[in-house]
């Protein structure tokens, strides 16, 4: 622990968190489930999740780091024995999630490196204008080896990051990445708040018509909590270990919340009045919402396709980022639980894994296209399951695995901070949503969503 401590600044302890929670989820998954799911009513389900059960487990996951400073995998093993009950299978589950979101995670992260290279081109292109606009998806839709082989970049780049041990070198670029994204973002949101849309964007996104919702609202929503603030792995279990012991966690939780809030928002703000300008819709609900969207954005901008190319830089930095974590996660658990084999071995064949289960994700509009369950193509299937029933039973052995390690006196000594700025009525509001409304928030989410699908 020390040791750690003594690389990472504060700053860095934050950079780590905020880093893994703001990714793709935020800007390419967000956009499109509020338009699946109709707008404004989504928006405030989804708000009010993330600071009540979001934010809670975050808490639950910081806090647990803290005081066992091992993996996920170790406490879970811990507390089965303990119990004498069979908890590690929470901690497997955690694995396959893992693993799975990683390989779907670097499709999508392929496709971030092809509009980066599509920009480059369109940088020295003799007709740029004409070039950016006629850049779309098509390519990606109709080839899976291009996917796969995009997809393989990425996720060998970012082995290359943590077996080289150059993830701090890494942590020092992305974070000067990010007032570049900052600054892109605000750019773009200023651009696109002069179009004409603009106003019937405001409605939808901000005035909520309850109508729109359904019976599996509610999963989706916490599906994308979940995923966005990267619960129910661990992750936030190891990040939890390397905070210094006078970082108050629930602030830290509730910052990490609220920024990961913060650029969600913003994003829809860049993509919705671009998108709303378009005649046909057919895109709004599609995952392609931000691809096809954002290089008609930048047509408009004088610049636009050096601006793009940097836009979509620094959103395959973030995207590294939160894929390394993964990794690293995936790794130190492989290597737990291997003690023979060397880490550089383990890199090998985690990622040797991951690549073979990419082929899943990348063929899936191809190869794949004819395996349709629900109406929904492979993909969309694989990320219903994983992302909206999945995540947040795993997130629900969080709360089990968090109640066995500890007990009443710890967990106020963890929560509760020195100077008593958090009052005791704040405890008890966070024990009250960890034990009774999460759990049953997130069973009525899977239920209702397993209804509507045979409906
Ligand atoms: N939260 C990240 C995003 O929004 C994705 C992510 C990174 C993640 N690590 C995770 C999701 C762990 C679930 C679990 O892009």
């Amino acid at each position: 622990m020390s040791k750690k401590a003594s690389w990472v600044s504060r700053f860095s302890f934050y950079l780590l968190a905020v880093g893994s929670a703001c990714g793709l989820g935020n800007i390419w998954r967000f956009p499109y489930v509020i338009g699946e799911n109709g707008g404004g009513a989504f928006l405030l389900l989804y708000i009010f999740l993330a600071f009540t059960v979001g934010l809670s487990i975050l808490v639950a996951e910081l806090i647990l780091g803290r005081s066992g400073e091992f993996s996920l995998l170790k406490i879970t093993k811990l507390v089965s024995l303990q119990a004498k009950k069979p908890f590690y299978w929470f901690g497997r589950l955690s694995i396959l999630i893992n693993v799975v979101i990683l390989a779907y995670y670097s499709v999508i992260s392929g496709w971030v490196l092809h509009y980066l290279t599509q920009f480059i081109v369109g940088i020295v292109n003799e007709n740029r204008i004409a070039y950016i606009s006629s850049i779309n998806m098509e390519a990606l839709k109709n080839s899976g080896s291009l996917q796969f082989s995009l997809a393989s970049v990425h996720l060998l780049i970012c082995g290359f990051v943590v077996a080289k041990g150059v993830i701090e070198r890494f942590e020092k670029i992305f974070a000067q990445a990010l007032p570049i994204l900052a600054v892109l973002f605000i750019v773009l949101i200023i651009r696109s708040f002069s179009l004409d849309s603009t106003s019937d964007v405001m409605r939808f996104l901000f005035y909520p018509d309850f109508s729109k919702l359904n019976l599996s609202s509610l999963g989706r929503a916490l599906g994308h909590v979940f995923f966005t603030l990267s619960l129910g792995m661990g992750i936030m279990v190891t990040y939890g270990t390397y905070f210094k012991n006078d970082e108050h966690l629930p602030s830290v939780g509730f910052r990490v919340t609220t920024i990961d809030t913060i650029v969600s928002i913003m994003a829809l703000l860049m993509v919705f009045p671009i998108a709303f300008l378009s005649d046909s819709n057919h895109y709004f609900t599609d995952p392609g919402i931000l691809f096809e969207s954002l290089p008609r954005l930048f047509v408009k901008i004088q610049y636009g396709e050096f601006f793009g190319f940097l836009f979509f830089l620094c959103l395959w930095l973030a995207a590294v980022n939160a894929s390394i974590g993964l990794l690293e996660t995936l790794i130190a658990n492989f290597s737990d639980k291997f003690h023979k084999i060397s880490r550089n071995q383990s890199t090998f064949m985690t990622i040797t894994g991951v690549l073979l289960l990419m082929i899943f994700p990348a063929f899936s509009g191809t190869l794949f296209s004819k395996f349709k369950w629900f109406n929904q193509s492979f993909m969309e299937n694989l990320d219903s399951l994983l992302i909206n029933y999945l995540l947040p039973i795993s997130g629900l052995g969080i709360i089990v695995i968090f109640f066995h390690l500890l007990n009443e006196t710890e967990r106020k000594e963890k929560f509760i901070d020195a100077t008593g700025k958090n009052s005791q009525a704040m405890y008890r509001h966070w024990i009250w949503i960890l034990k009774w409304f999460s759990p049953v928030l997130i069973g009525l989410a899977i239920l209702l969503q397993f209804i509507n699908l045979f409906r």
